[in-house]
Parts: structure tokens; sequence; C-alpha cells
């Protein structure tokens, strides 16, 4: 199986009893079966949850593997560079490295990306939609039976300037197919009055940030909604776990606009623990450049992630040019 649109190689293997199809991305495989995901590698082998790995999956996928490191789990995951991509095992656990069961290959972006495709549209069945919240989507069990591409197809949304201003990324609306969330039937929808001089309205914008994230209907999906230069403003709506952890390659600026998420925050490389961050509406932190982090929020919530997309943060910090923290007292 080849892609036509960028020249690789889908590596596949047989369908299994339960009607899925394996694949193969270097020394990696993956094979699934009604409840799990099987991972294997040379020194070592790995078992997921199909729910949680489709999760981590559709996000690795949907972000092109976003800031630094992409944890699916404790154990499997990947590493961006911006070009090729590392995808893991055991890399980021002490105990699989002192084991020496870890396993690390580097892909070129593109070969990681149409095999990641792949197996997130093979091992989906209808009905079940990776990005939703659990309560609001269908079962991820079972044998093969069907696909669901418009769920894990969604464009990622990614403003040049800001949504909202002519020509970028468009305002949520019913007619647009974005109902307001369950959770969110009381945020005010009105929009801002504009008054700009003739000559100008492409350029004097604004909009209901509250009201476009209650029309969200992903979560843990941060999406571009401003942008200046390098800083990025990319706000989301989490509910349940995040369903991968994050290690980050630069500082992450969060700001939570409504209700409420614990962090778990530990170290990037080792895993250790290091705190536990409870963000209620208007706490704003900074999350260091040097840590994973998992997020756990009880009701959907709205979260701003500010990131600077600058691309030479990453290595700046890891040769300790830039401190990994963002402010010095
Ligand atoms: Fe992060």
């Amino acid at each position: 199986m080849s892609d036509t649109d960028t020249g690789t190689t889908v590596r596949t293997i047989d369908a299994n009893e339960h009607g899925y199809r394996g694949f193969r991305l270097g020394e990696f495989t993956f094979t699934r079966d009604e409840y799990f995901a099987h991972i294997g590698w040379p020194t070592g082998s790995h078992v997921m949850s199909i729910d949680d790995f489709l999760r981590a999956m559709q996000r690795d996928v949907a972000w092109n593997f976003f800031y630094g490191t992409v944890n699916f789990d404790h154990v499997l995951g990947t590493v961006n560079h911006y070009g090729d991509v590392d995808l893991f095992a055991g890399t980021f656990n002490d105990s699989y490295r002192k084991a020496e069961l870890d396993h690390l290959e580097n892909f070129p972006h593109d070969d990681i990306m149409v095999t990641f495709r792949a197996i997130l549209d093979e091992w989906t069945n209808e009905g079940f939609d990776p990005f939703a919240a659990p309560e609001e989507t269908g079962s991820a069990w079972g044998d093969k039976a069907g696909g669901n591409p418009d769920a894990i197809g969604r464009r990622r949304v990614a403003a040049q300037r800001m949504v909202g201003v002519p020509g970028d990324e468009e305002l949520r609306s019913d007619e647009t197919g974005h109902p307001i969330n369950r959770m969110f039937a009381d945020v005010d929808q009105s929009e801002p009055e504009r008054h700009p001089e003739p000559g100008f309205e492409d350029q004097v914008c604004a909009f209901n940030l509250f009201a476009y994230l209650s029309r969200s209907n992903v979560t843990w999906n941060p999406s571009v909604v401003s942008v200046c230069k390098d800083s990025l403003y990319c706000p989301t709506t989490e509910e349940y776990i995040l369903p991968i952890i994050h290690g980050n390659d630069r500082v992450e600026w969060f700001v939570q606009l409504s209700d409420q998420i614990e962090w778990e925050v530990a170290d990037r490389v080792t895993g250790s623990l290091r705190a536990r961050v409870t963000m209620k509406p208007g706490d704003v932190a900074a999350m260091p450049a040097d840590i994973r982090h998992q997020g756990y929020a009880p009701k959907r919530s709205m979260l701003l992630v500010w990131e600077n997309a600058s691309p030479e943060l990453p290595e700046l910090i890891a040769t300790g040019r830039a401190p990994t923290y963002p402010v010095g007292l």
C-alpha cells in the first residue's frame, strides 16, 4: 500500500481474526484486537487500551506531532524535530532505559505521518470519535466495523492573522456545523460592536472568544486563533483526560478561562513527579520547558494555551543558552 501524495509507503500486515490490518514502521509493529493496541519492537512490547491509543494517535496526527514530545503513555511516543520525527518506546522511562528495553527510531516526517494516518483510519470504527469527550461518542471496542473518516479527518483551525478576519478562519455557528456544547449553554453569544473607519474593515476586527469556544466540537485540541509573529494564541476546550502526556520543548503559558483543570507535572526525561497544579478560572501558569504534563478536566472547560512558535527556541533551551523557565526572580 502506498500513499500517492507523498510517495511514501505504508507497510501493512494482513488482517487478523478481528478484521484489523496491522502495520510496520521501521522495526516497530502495530496490531489491534477488540480491546487493545499492541506495539512491538526488537527489545520489547507494549499494550494500550485501544480507546486511549486512538485518542492519543488522533492528537499526534492532527497536531502534526506538536511541539516537543507527545507521550501516548509512560512508554510510547514521538519527538518532533520539525522535519523528522523520533518514534520511541521506553526512551523517557527510567525503568525501560535501565533494563535496556528502550528503542528509538527516527523517520522522515511524511513516512511516519502516512503510517500514523493509516493506523488511525484502519482502527477507528464507525461511531467512535477519538476527538470527542467520552460522554459524546460511541465505543472503540470490538471487531472491525466501518470507519469514521469525517471525525478523524477534521481540519485543525490555524488562523493566519485572527479568527473572523476577512479571508481567514471563520467564526463558528449552527450553520457551520458547530452547535453550542451542552456544557456551555449559558455562554453569552453576543459579538462585540466594531466601528472601523472606511478602508479599515479588514484590519479592525474582534470576536467573542468565549462564544467561539462554546461551539468547539472537539476536546484537547489547541487551535491557532490569533497570530502575532511567533506568538500564537491556541485556546481549546477540555473534558476528561488529556489523551497524551505532553513533553515541552519550550515554555508554555496556560490561562484558565473557565471551570477547572488539574495538571500532573513530571520531569520530561525521567517521568518522576514534580507538581500537581490545580487551575481555576483566571489562574495563569507557565509550564517550564523541561517538564511533561497531563491534564484532568472534570467538566468541559476553556483553556488558553499561549505558545511561542520561534523555531530557534528548542535548540537555545537544549544547549542552555535560554532558561527552561519564563520569569526569573
Ligand atoms: Fe505542553
